[in-house]
């Protein structure tokens, strides 16, 4: 089938190139010509493993084309999918601004009945108000699917391909049974629903996964206190299928696009409807101070006094195999590091030079893990990338002033770090190898 994608982000972008790969004739439409520029020379603008091969394979088979102008790629498609982003307003709440912005121009050009499925996350009830928006707007008969995506940064590709299931929501069954057409070669089971249903599984599932996480981030800073390894804990707990063992990783909080942004969201939902989601407001405050731990026990470590102290960040996108920032504990921990007079070298593979147009001159970019820890009265791990994990113990000692290591994503083991004579401190073990416990 003819379909047209509006938004080239992580959301469309994939989305766009997925549907091709299946077989559809695909436009993904943008208002950003650069990107429009460089997509159609399967340069991707944003880093995803496995993006770029698909780009080229499907713009060389004839299926994937990239374009700015919307009117010329709706004359001959009756789906078009909205993938355009929404950012949290200063109150918390998802802004629709750009997918007002999108619907206007759909608007504006479709000339035909058309199927508006929306891959963005919005709040429940935002569909049914869109299809009002647009319909009123236009001749031609508007149907709407709601088709939240599942997709995780850095593994997009494979998710896309290998999810659980695809949500379809709408209240229109030719629409419904128009997008399973589309979606079945896939082969990915879909579960069809109501509008508002569609729309609420893709904010709970984000915000239970959410709440997993930091549950067990609590966990982890019991465990410091009254002893237990994290690790353990959660792999004894995940082997309970009730439970499981996914999303259960301690460390020092999630980030990224949108547990933040969706949790947040999915609050202002709840005080919008009179309702006080007391869970999830614990949720993101918990997350919130755990991103701060590991500032906490160096400051406790060097009795409060950070001025001058070199401190090195193993890592700082939100997580492996992305160059993205944002929300990442990285930037939280160097704000809070500066304030405290710290001096500040970062090393991260991909993400380095995002952060470094963030901080400017008052944080260092290191080119080698070398270089980060030369020096350095500390190191905090902060990315679980696989050169960190890799890194050998002896580096630690050799390159650092001090070697100490603040383990953020549990990638050390601390029998190894004390017999390598390193002062050592993980999430949910707690205790430095100096056998100083640290209770904060
Ligand atoms: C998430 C959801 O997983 C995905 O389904 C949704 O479509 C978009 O949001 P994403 O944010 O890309 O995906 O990455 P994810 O792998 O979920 O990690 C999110 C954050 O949680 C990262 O900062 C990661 O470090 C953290 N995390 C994840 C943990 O701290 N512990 C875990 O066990 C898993």
């Amino acid at each position: 089938m003819n379909i047209v994608v509006i938004g080239t982000g992580y959301v469309g972008l994939v989305t766009g190139v997925a549907l091709a790969e299946i077989g559809h004739d695909v436009c993904c439409v943008d208002i950003d010509a650069f990107k429009v520029a460089q997509l159609k020379k399967s340069i991707s603008p944003i880093y995803e493993p496995g993006i770029e091969e698909l780009i080229e394979k499907n713009i060389n088979a004839g299926r994937l084309t990239f374009s700015t102008d919307l009117k010329a790629a709706v004359t001959d498609s009756s789906i078009v999918y909205l993938a355009v982003g929404t950012p949290q307003k200063q109150d918390g709440s998802a802004n629709l601004e750009y997918i007002e912005e999108a619907a206007m121009n759909i608007a504006q050009s479709i000339s035909q009945d058309t199927v508006v499925v929306v891959k963005s996350t919005v709040p429940v009830g935002t569909n049914r108000y869109l299809k009002k928006f647009i319909q009123n707007k236009t001749p031609y008969k508007i149907s709407i699917v709601s088709n939240p995506e599942f997709l995780r940064e850095g593994v997009a590709v494979k998710d896309v391909f290998h999810g659980d299931r695809i949500v379809l929501g709408a209240d229109d069954d030719i629409a419904l049974e128009q997008l399973e057409a589309v979606n079945q070669g896939f082969q990915i089971p879909i579960f069809k629903t109501g509008l508002e249903s569609a729309e609420m599984i893709k904010y709970a599932s984000n915000a239970f996964l959410a709440t997993k996480i930091s549950f067990i981030n609590e966990i982890a800073n019991i465990c410091e206190k009254v002893g237990g390894d994290i690790r353990e804990v959660s792999a004894g707990m995940g082997m309970d299928h009730r439970i499981g063992s996914s999303f259960l990783q301690a460390g020092i909080g999630y980030g990224g696009s949108c547990f933040p942004k969706d949790t947040l969201a999915l609050n202002q939902i709840a005080k919008n409807s009179g309702y006080d989601f007391k869970l999830i407001q614990s949720v993101i405050q918990a997350n919130k101070a755990q991103q701060l731990k590991l500032v906490k026990v160096l400051k406790s470590h060097y009795n409060s006094d950070l001025k001058g102290k070199q401190i090195a960040l193993l890592g700082v996108a939100f997580k492996p195999e992305t160059d993205d920032i944002r929300e990442a504990a990285s930037e939280v921990i160097i704000k809070e590091l500066l304030w405290c007079g710290a001096k500040i070298s970062i090393y991260d593979p991909v993400a380095a030079a995002n952060m470094k147009a963030v901080f400017g001159e008052e944080i260092h970019v290191a080119e080698t893990i070398e270089e980060v820890l030369y020096q350095a009265d500390a190191a905090l791990v902060v990315t679980e990338w696989d050169e960190i994990k890799k890194i050998k113990l002896e580096e630690f000692s050799s390159q650092m002033k001090h070697p100490l290591v603040l383990d953020g994503r549990l990638v050390f083991d601390k029998d190894q770090m004390k017999k390598a004579g390193i002062s050592y401190y993980s999430i949910g073990t707690g205790e430095l190898q100096l056998n100083e416990p640290v209770y904060i």
